[in-house]
């Protein structure tokens, strides 16, 4: 059992805990009022604390030592990014227990992030930042060697950090300049050098600025050609997985290699189409949810949870947060992964979404 830490040791600063002696009222009514009010801040916050404790965490390597990563993350990947809706989202899923948040420089979302986090020490919320596990990406533009130093001190000023958890190769891919429309042009989409990007990223985690690195949406191709010169190799690849998307020979390649998998889309974003009860996909997992009393995101993130592996879902809604967090306490029948492993696959997320499909976005896109 985790042991759990003492008010005063997370929150020594909260105000109704420690109000000050002087604003403590006089009439009886209004001090009964202020315990009431102490009361249940404590109740609340001891229900976050029990909750975020409730998070398994798995055992992850940065080449050098171990490091602990909370299953189930946020993801912060939403279109229009609206500042003040993602930093408030990102305060109440700090209240409920979540402390691993999936950002990108390329999603707008480091900024309010940086927002949240600085507001949850301010408020008590969090004792210090290193409660929580930070990911951010290395975004296409930046994937030249003399730019990724700039790069992630771009990220951890916009986050107001001094160091990421985790900083990820978004994708292997170059792009020359900003991006300035989508579809993104095929003139501007070149080769990444990968062997350079890597010895950068490598000296980002010997600065300290990251304690890890990775890559995201790398084949095992890809993987197979980074082990071979990496001096630190990647300790994550974030791509996407989902029962609509399961990744089967890349699991078993990264396990094989110690490569730790986070799932983005994990929900199947916009492949799963919510209420799209027609799908023979949702019908299966529909059911699934129904004998069991759960709901069809819930199965999704459980089954991701029973094949070992890390998941980022995206919500704004405070409900739905929750309802992704209460996924630990039960499982799945081996007749139910069984159902689950026969279903058809289809992507939810493709890189020709975003841009022109040129030879080699589509070598990418058919070999994730
Ligand atoms: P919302 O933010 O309104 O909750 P993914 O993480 O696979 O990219 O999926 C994200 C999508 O899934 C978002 O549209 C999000 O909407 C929705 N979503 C997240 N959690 C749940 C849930 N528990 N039930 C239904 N939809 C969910």
């Amino acid at each position: 059992m985790p042991v759990m830490p003492k008010f005063s040791e997370v929150c020594p600063r909260y105000p109704l805990l420690y109000p000050k002696k002087k604003s403590i009222p006089n009439s009886a009514k209004q001090s009964q009022l202020v315990i009431y009010r102490q009361t249940q801040s404590a109740k609340n916050l001891q229900k976050i604390l029990a909750m975020a404790a409730t998070v398994p965490k798995v055992t992850i390597s940065n080449g050098s030592q171990t490091m602990l990563l909370p299953v189930i993350g946020l993801g912060t990947a939403t279109r229009p990014q609206v500042s003040e809706t993602t930093k408030s989202a990102i305060l109440d899923a700090i209240k409920i227990g979540y402390r691993h948040f999936d950002t990108a420089f390329i999603y707008g979302s480091e900024q309010p992030l940086g927002e949240a986090i600085a507001e949850a020490i301010k408020t008590g919320l969090i004792k210090s930042r290193d409660e929580l596990f930070i990911t951010s990406k290395l975004w296409c533009s930046f994937a030249s060697p003399e730019l990724v130093l700039p790069a992630i001190k771009t990220s951890l000023r916009n986050l107001q950090l001094d160091y990421l958890d985790l900083f990820l190769v978004h994708w292997p891919l170059k792009i020359s300049g900003e991006v300035k429309r989508l579809p993104i042009p095929k003139e501007t989409i070149f080769p990444i050098d990968i062997k350079a990007v890597w010895e950068v990223m490598e000296e980002c985690q010997n600065l300290g600025l990251t304690k890890a690195i990775g890559v995201s949406n790398f084949s095992t191709r890809r993987l197979d050609e980074l082990l071979s010169f990496a001096k630190i190799p990647p300790s994550v690849n974030q791509v996407e997985m989902s029962p609509l998307w399961q990744q089967k020979d890349l699991r078993e390649f990264c396990q094989v290699k110690g490569i730790h998998i986070t799932a983005y889309s994990p929900l199947g974003s916009r492949g799963a189409k919510w209420g799209d009860s027609e799908s023979l996909e949702y019908k299966v997992l529909e059911e699934i949810a129904k004998a069991k009393g759960k709901t069809v995101a819930q199965v999704s993130l459980r089954w991701l949870y029973e094949q070992r592996v890390s998941f980022v879902p995206k919500s704004f809604n405070k409900d739905r947060m929750k309802q992704n967090l209460e996924i630990f306490d039960w499982s799945l029948t081996e007749e139910e992964l069984n159902e689950i492993s026969k279903l058809p696959q289809r992507r939810g997320v493709l890189p020709s979404m975003i841009m022109e499909p040129s030879d080699l976005v589509r070598e990418i896109e058919a070999e994730i």
